[in-house]
C-alpha cells in the first residue's frame, strides 16, 4: 500500500509539473502554454516527416482543418511574436495553394467543398492581417490576392436558381452534399468578403456581404431577433424549407466576426446591431462562461470536424473584441474562463499536456486530436488581444499585395476542373460520396438528437 502511495504521488508530481500551466494575466505564461500546444498540434503534422506532404496532417481529418490549423499557427506567430514555425507555415500555405492560386489544388478535387476552400482563404487573410511574411518570389501572388481568388471563385458559384441564392456545400457535382446548401459555405464567403472590404477599402465586398447575409435571413438559416439563431442548412429539393436546425459555434463565429469587420470599416449601425444580437446568440455555447460545442459535446458525438469548431469560434471572438470594443468585456470574460478550463484539459497523453475536448471538467477527458489542440491554442492565445494590434488593413500597415480580378479568369480553375471532371474514376467518386455521406448522416443524426 505504501509503495503504491509513493508511485501515485510520483505520478501526480510528474503530471502536475508537465500539464499546461496558465496564468491568464501573464503574457509569458500564456505564450509558454501556447508554445506547448503549438508543438502538440504539430505532432499531427505530416509535412515535416519522411514521405509526408507539405501542408497536410495525419488522418483522420479533412483538408479544410489543415487550413484552419495554419491560421491558428499564424495566430501563435503573431500573438507571441514567436517565429519558430514561420517557415513551416509559409511552406504549407504555398504548397496547398493549387495551380491557380485559389486553394483548389488538384489533389483535393474529389472531396473539396466550398467551406474547405473558404477555410484556406481565411488562413491567407489571417496572414495578410497579421503582416505574416509575404510570398518571396515574384510569380506568387500576395496573400490578399489569393484571398481575392478564393472570394471570386466562390462568388462565381453563387446559385440563385435554387432557394433564391447561397452557396451549395459542395463545389463538385459528383460529391454527395452537392444538393445541400449550408450556412458554413455562405458564411465563409461572407467572412472573407467583409475582411477584404475592410483590408482593401473596396465597398463592393460589403455589397456582396450584405447580399449573402440577407439570403441567410431570407432562407431562415439565420433567425434575427434579440438573440440571433443560426442553423446548419437544408436540401435544395424543397427550396431549402426543411431546415436542419443544428447549431454550431463556427457558424456563429464566422458571421459574428464578419459583421464586426464590416461595422469597424463602415461604421454602419446595421452591422453593429447584428454584432450585438449575434453575440447574445453565442451565449448558448457557454456553460458557466466556459465554451463548449453544444450540438455534440454533451451527447459525446462530436466528429473530427466538430471537435475543431471551438478554434475558429475563439479566433472570431478575439477579432470581434478588437474590432468592436463594446463587445470586449463580455468576450474577455468568456475567453478567460474558457482558456483556464482548456489549460486544465491539456494534461493528458504520454506527453502530459495533450489537450481534451471538454473544458468544463477541470482535467483531461481522454479525448485528443488535431481539433482539440487548435481549439485550446486559439482560446489561450486570444487572451493577448489587448496586447497586440487589431487586424491590419492596407491603410494601417498591412503589406500584402492584392489583385481584385484574381481567380476570375475564365480559362482558370473552373474550366480546368470541368475538364478534370472527366478523368475522375468511378472508384474515386464512390469513395468521396461515401465520405460525405458519413458526414451528412452524422449531421442529420446530430439534428435528430437536438430535436429529442
Ligand atoms: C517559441 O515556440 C517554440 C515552439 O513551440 C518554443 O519551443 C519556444 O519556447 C517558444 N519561445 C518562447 C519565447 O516562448
Ligand atoms: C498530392 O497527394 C500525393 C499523395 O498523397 C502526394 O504525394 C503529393 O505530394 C500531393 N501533392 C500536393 C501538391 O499536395
Ligand atoms: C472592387 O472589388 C470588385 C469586386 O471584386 C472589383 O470588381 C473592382 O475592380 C474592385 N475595385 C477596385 C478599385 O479595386
Ligand atoms: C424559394 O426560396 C427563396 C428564398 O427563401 C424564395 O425567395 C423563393 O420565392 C422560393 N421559391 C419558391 C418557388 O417557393
Ligand atoms: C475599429 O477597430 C479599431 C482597432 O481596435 C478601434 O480602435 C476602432 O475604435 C474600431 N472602430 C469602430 C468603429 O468600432
Ligand atoms: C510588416 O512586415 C514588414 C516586413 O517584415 C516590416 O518591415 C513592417 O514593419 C511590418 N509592419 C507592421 C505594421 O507590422
Ligand atoms: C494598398 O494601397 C496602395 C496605395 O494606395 C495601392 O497601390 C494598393 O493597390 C493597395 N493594396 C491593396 C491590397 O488594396
Amino acid at each position: 500500500m505504501k509503495l503504491l502511495g509513493l508511485f501515485t504521488s510520483i505520478a501526480l508530481f510528474i503530471f502536475s509539473t508537465i500539464a499546461v500551466d496558465l496564468d491568464i494575466s501573464d503574457k509569458d505564461s500564456i505564450c509558454s502554454a501556447a508554445a506547448l500546444i503549438a508543438d502538440g498540434t504539430l505532432d499531427y503534422y505530416e509535412g515535416d516527416k519522411y514521405g509526408g506532404t507539405v501542408g497536410m496532417f495525419s488522418n483522420p481529418y479533412y483538408w479544410w482543418e489543415s487550413g484552419e490549423a495554419m491560421g491558428s499557427l499564424i495566430g501563435h506567430w503573431f500573438f507571441c511574436q514567436n517565429d519558430t514555425y514561420e517557415d513551416l507555415i509559409y511552406n504549407a500555405l504555398i504548397a496547398q495553394k493549387g495551380d491557380d492560386n485559389d486553394y483548389i489544388p488538384k489533389n483535393q478535387s474529389t472531396t473539396e467543398g466550398n467551406d474547405d476552400q473558404g477555410f484556406w482563404g481565411i488562413a491567407v487573410l489571417e496572414a495578410a492581417e497579421r503582416n505574416f511574411t509575404n510570398p518571396k518570389d515574384d510569380d506568387t501572388p500576395g496573400w490578399i490576392a489569393m484571398a481575392q481568388a478564393v472570394f471570386n471563385t466562390m462568388w462565381l458559384r453563387w446559385d440563385p436558381d435554387h432557394c433564391g441564392g447561397g452557396l451549395r456545400w459542395q463545389i463538385f457535382t459528383w460529391n454527395s452534399g452537392y444538393s445541400y446548401k449550408n450556412t458554413i459555405s455562405t458564411a465563409c464567403m461572407f467572412n472573407i468578403a467583409c475582411r477584404l472590404g475592410r483590408y482593401t477599402g473596396n465597398d463592393t465586398y460589403f455589397d456582396v456581404a450584405e447580399k449573402a447575409y440577407q439570403w441567410l435571413v431570407d432562407v431562415k438559416f439565420v433567425v434575427e431577433g434579440d438573440e440571433m439563431q443560426v442553423y446548419d442548412g437544408a436540401e435544395i429539393d424543397d427550396n431549402c424549407t426543411d431546415i436542419t436546425k443544428s447549431e454550431w459555434s463556427y457558424n456563429y463565429g464566422l458571421l459574428l466576426a464578419g459583421c464586426a469587420y464590416a461595422y469597424n470599416s463602415t461604421e454602419d449601425d446595421t452591422w453593429g446591431d447584428r454584432v450585438d444580437s449575434l453575440l447574445k446568440g453565442c451565449d448558448i455555447f457557454f456553460e458557466d462562461d466556459i465554451m463548449y460545442e453544444k450540438g455534440c459535446q454533451s451527447s459525446g458525438t462530436c466528429n473530427n470536424d466538430q471537435r475543431s469548431f471551438k478554434s475558429i469560434f475563439s479566433r472570431s471572438l478575439g477579432q470581434t473584441a478588437q474590432l468592436v470594443p463594446s463587445t470586449a468585456s463580455t468576450i474577455q470574460n468568456w475567453l478567460q474562463k474558457s482558456a483556464e478550463g482548456a489549460a486544465k484539459s491539456c494534461s493528458g497523453g504520454t506527453d502530459g499536456h495533450t489537450c481534451g475536448l471538454d473544458w468544463t471538467k477541470g482535467s483531461w477527458d481522454n479525448k485528443y486530436g488535431l481539433g482539440e489542440e487548435i481549439s485550446a491554442l486559439e482560446v489561450i492565445q486570444n487572451l493577448l488581444i489587448d496586447e497586440r494590434p487589431a487586424p491590419l488593413t492596407n491603410d494601417t500597415g498591412g503589406t500584402s499585395k492584392g489583385d481584385a480580378s484574381a481567380g476570375s479568369n475564365p480559362s482558370g480553375s473552373q474550366n480546368q476542373l470541368n475538364q478534370d471532371d472527366l478523368k475522375i474514376t468511378g472508384r474515386d467518386k464512390a469513395g468521396s460520396g461515401i465520405l460525405t455521406a458519413i458526414v451528412l448522416s452524422a449531421l442529420v443524426g446530430g439534428a435528430i438528437w437536438m430535436i429529442l
